[in-house]
C-alpha cells in the first residue's frame, strides 16, 4: 500500500511516498529556514506563505522521484496538528483538494505521532509498545506507545521545550536560528563539568521537565560575564549547558522506563538528533540491557516520509477523514 504524505507544520515543505508504513521510495523537503534565520526565528506569515508557493512542486517532484502517478496512491496523509496554524492549512487544504478531485482517501496525522514514526522507517523491526521520549522544538514529552495509534503521556515540560531551550541558548551566544544544531557541534571540543548548571526538578512529578530555570542561568551566566568583560569559553559553555539538558532528560526518562517496566526505549524528534543524547541513552540503556532505537539523523527533523509511516498504522485503524477536515495549533499526543 503506497502512501502519499505531506508536512507542512513549521518551516519545511515536505512530500514523501511511502510503501507498507516502513519503506520510503522518496522523500523531498523544501527547507525555509535561511529566510527565518534573518528574523532569528519562524515568522509564521512567511512560513505559510512559503509553503503555498512550494507544496505543488514539491508534491509534484515526491511523485516523480517515486515514479508513481496519482493512479498508484492508496492514501493521502496530511499533518493537521500540531504547528503553526497558516503554515498547517496550506498542506491541509491541498490534500483536501487532492482527496477530492483524486477519490483517494485522505488520512489526518498528528505531528509529534509522525516524529516517533521515523523509527519505523530506521528500525524495521520496531514495533509498539516501547516509551519514547519526543523532544522536538515545540514540545518534550514521554510518551508510553501502548500501540501504533494508541498513546499515553506519562510525562511533560511545564515550560519551554528541550529544542526552545536549545536555540535560546545558542541565540544568546551568537548562533543562527536554530542554533540548538550548532550548539551541539560546538560542545563536542568543550568541558561539560567547566560551568555548573542547575538541573530542575518538577516536584511530585518525576517524569515532567522544566528547562526555563535552566536557560536563564546558562542566559545570565553569558551576560553577567559580558558585563564585567570576562570573555567565556564558548566550547565549555555550550558543553555544560547541553551537559545539563541531556542530564535532565535522561534522568526522567530512565525513571519512567523502571517505574513503568519498560525494557524498550525510543528516542525522536529533532533533538533525538543531539549527539550526547544519542551517545548517553546508547551506553544506559546497554549497561541495563534495554533495547534502545533512535531515528536515522537525516529522519530527526521534520519530513514528510515520518508522516506516511504513521499514516499508514492511522489508515490501518480507520482514522479517514471527511472534507470537513481541519487544522489544529494544539492537540494532544493521546
Ligand atoms: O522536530 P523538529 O525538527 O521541529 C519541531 O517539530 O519542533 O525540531 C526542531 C528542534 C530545534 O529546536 C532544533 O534546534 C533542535 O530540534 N535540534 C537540536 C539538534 N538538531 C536539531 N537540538 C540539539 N541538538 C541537535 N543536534
Ligand atoms: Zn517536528
Amino acid at each position: 500500500m503506497n502512501i502519499l504524505a505531506i508536512e507542512s507544520s513549521c518551516d519545511e515543505t515536505a512530500a514523501a511516498v511511502v510503501e507498507n508504513g516502513r519503506n520510503v521510495i522518496s522523500s523531498v523537503v523544501a527547507s525555509q529556514v535561511e529566510e527565518h534565520k534573518l528574523y532569528g526565528g519562524v515568522v509564521p506569515e512567511i512560513a505559510s506563505r512559503r509553503h503555498a508557493e512550494a507544496i505543488v512542486p514539491i508534491v509534484r517532484q515526491a511523485l516523480e522521484e517515486a515514479n508513481i502517478s496519482l493512479d498508484g496512491i492508496d492514501a493521502i496523509a496530511v499533518t493537521y496538528a500540531p504547528g503553526l496554524i497558516g503554515a498547517l492549512l496550506v498542506g491541509v487544504n491541498f490534500a483536501k483538494g487532492l482527496s477530492l478531485s483524486s477519490g483517494i482517501p485522505l488520512v489526518p496525522t498528528h505531528h509529534l505521532r509522525s516524529h516517533i514514526a521515523s523509527n519505523y522507517i530506521s528500525n524495521p523491526d520496531l514495533k509498539p509498545p516501547f516509551l519514547c521520549l519526543v523532544v522536538s522544538g515545540g514540545h518534550s514529552h514521554i510518551v508510553m506507545v501502548e500501540d501504533y495509534t494508541k498513546m499515553k503521556i506519562i510525562g511533560k515540560t511545564r515550560d519551554d521545550a528541550a529544542g526552545e531551550a536549545f536555540d535560546k541558548a545558542a541565540r544568546t551566544m551568537g548562533m543562527s536560528y536554530p542554533g540548538g544544531i550548532e550548539l551541539d557541534k560546538v560542545a563536542e571540543s568543550g568541558d561539560h563539568f567547566a560551568f555548573k548548571l542547575p538541573r530542575p526538578v518538577v516536584h511530585d512529578a518525576p517524569y515532567d521537565f522544566s528547562f526555563s530555570g535552566l536557560k536563564t542561568a546558562v542566559i545570565n551566566l553569558i551576560h553577567n560575564s559580558a558585563q564585567k568583560g570576562i570573555e567565556l569559553n564558548k566550547p565549555d559553555v555550550c558543553a555544560s549547558f547541553r551537559y545539563a539538558v541531556v542530564d535532565c532528560l535522561v534522568t526522567n526518562f530512565l525513571k519512567a522506563a523502571e517505574d513503568y517496566r519498560v525494557n524498550k526505549l525510543v528516542i525522536a524528534g529533532g533533538v533525538s538528533a543531539n549527539s550526547l543524547l544519542r551517545k548517553t541513552l546508547r551506553e544506559k540503556c546497554d549497561e541495563r540491557g534495554y533495547e534502545f532505537y533512535m531515528p536515522d539523523k537525516s529522519l530527526c527533523g521534520d519530513n514528510a516520509a515520518m508522516v506516511g509511516s504513521q499514516g499508514y498504522y492511522e489508515f490501518l485503524s480507520g482514522n479517514i477523514a471527511g472534507t470537513d477536515l481541519n487544522a489544529y495549533a494544539t492537540m494532544s499526543i493521546e
